[in-house]
């Protein structure tokens, strides 16, 4: 299965850090790429509780690269 994350590409998410969490998506072990689909997408409309980042179906505000891999790592879990 493949869970979709989406991070918020807004100006907002931008200047709060989502670079960060970009980069250590880019950067997952292989068993992660290949159960992941990261994508952007525009203003999710929390600016001030970004950035922000979808998985799955669970908007994730004030995401740091833990709480994002916490959430896909549930996600698997979830759909084993
Ligand atoms: S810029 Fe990311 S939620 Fe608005």
């Amino acid at each position: 299965m493949i869970v979709p994350v989406k991070v918020c590409a807004g100006t907002s998410c931008h200047l709060l850090g989502n670079q960060e969490i970009i980069d250590v998506l880019e950067n997952m072990p292989a068993q992660y790429q290949n159960c992941i689909m990261v994508g952007f997408t525009s203003c999710f409309g929390a600016c001030e509780q970004g950035p922000c980042v979808l998985v799955s179906d669970k908007l994730i505000y004030q995401a740091t690269p833990e709480k994002v891999i916490q959430a896909i790592k549930e996600e698997l879990r979830s759909k084993k």
